[in-house]
């Protein structure tokens, strides 16, 4: 009885949208297994529990549903399919093997007459990210001023959103380059000298995950070793390479948008 009265009172609160309106937000990687949970620790014998995909209606679609009383399950998309699970206890939803298709909004509606209990979700999921690739700068490599400097790239093709690659040396961060909406190259680059002893890494970043390339001054700059630039000009040479990277970028988001339009 006293479990009743609180579960009325919770279900009221979240008629008004003391739960109802907020928004969890949820990050993680393709492959991964995820549970969005519905923060019961038991369904009630007359529980209807039903999860729902995409923005408002109409367009948004039940992908499964749950009956307590029946005991009975069913899913409903092409998207999901393989790829839904709901626990019979508490109603949480598993996505199995989650991809980029599944990001969205999730909307959760537990109907315990005569109340609805209601939960949005907001998942975002990242592609897993290859490993950068370090090259010579070729464009560096025909000016013959110095023969103690190395310059390399730092690259990577066809990352999609939320994408930043930077090089550190050791633990520290030297420069850095992000894209937030675009499936282009990044490069970034970075200039050494042969003598250098110290460690540099280049790290390929997401909100959830990273991948390193080490550079290894011998190998990598192996097939420029005629010289290239005085080292004094590094910080120049950074911002020019930068400022131009940056600018193909932004040229690059024009053309999309313009195509977009
Ligand atoms: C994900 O769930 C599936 C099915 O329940 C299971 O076979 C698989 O091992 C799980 N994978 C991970 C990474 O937990
Ligand atoms: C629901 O049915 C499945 C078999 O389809 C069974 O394994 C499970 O224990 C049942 N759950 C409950 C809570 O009765
Ligand atoms: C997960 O999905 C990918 C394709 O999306 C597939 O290649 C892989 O085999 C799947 N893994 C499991 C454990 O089902
Ligand atoms: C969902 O998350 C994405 C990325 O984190 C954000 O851009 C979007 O505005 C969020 N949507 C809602 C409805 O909260
Ligand atoms: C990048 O994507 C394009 C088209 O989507 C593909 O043809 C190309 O092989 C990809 N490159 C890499 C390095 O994955
Ligand atoms: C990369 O990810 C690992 C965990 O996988 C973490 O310990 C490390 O701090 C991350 N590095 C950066 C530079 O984000
Ligand atoms: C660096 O490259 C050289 C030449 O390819 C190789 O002999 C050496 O083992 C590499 N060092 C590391 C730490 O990988």
């Amino acid at each position: 009885m006293q479990q009743k009265i609180i579960d009325v009172i919770l279900l009221c609160l979240c008629l008004n949208g003391v739960f109802g309106d907020e928004v969890k937000s949820v990050s993680v990687m393709e492959g991964q297994n995820v549970t969005l949970h519905t923060d019961l620790t038991e369904l009630h014998t007359h529980d209807v529990v039903e999860w729902m995909f995409g923005v408002q209606s109409p367009k948004q679609i039940i992908i499964a549903e749950y009956n307590r009383e029946a005991n009975s399950t069913s899913f409903n998309t092409d998207r999901f399919k393989n790829h839904l699970e709901i626990d019979d206890q508490t109603g949480s939803l598993i996505i199995t093997n989650i991809t980029t298709q599944h990001t969205g909004l999730y909307k959760l509606e537990i109907n315990r007459k005569p109340s609805v209990l209601i939960r949005h979700f907001n998942m975002t999921v990242y592609a897993r990210l290859p490993v950068p690739v370090i090259t010579i700068d070729a464009s560096q490599c025909s000016s013959s001023s110095s023969s103690s400097c190395c310059s390399v790239l730092c690259s990577v093709m066809n990352v999609s959103h939320d994408v930043s690659v930077s090089w550190y040396k050791g633990k520290s961060l030297l420069s850095s380059i992000s894209v937030s909406d675009l499936n282009i190259r990044l490069s970034l680059p970075l200039e050494v000298e042969y003598q250098d002893t110290n460690t540099y890494r280049c790290v390929l970043n997401n909100p959830v995950s990273n991948k390193t390339q080490h550079l290894n001054i011998t190998h990598d700059c192996h097939t420029c070793s005629v010289g290239v630039l005085s080292c004094g000009s590094t910080e120049t040479v950074i911002r020019l390479v930068l400022s131009v990277v940056v600018g193909v970028a932004t040229v690059a988001v024009l053309i999309y948008d313009i195509r977009c339009k």
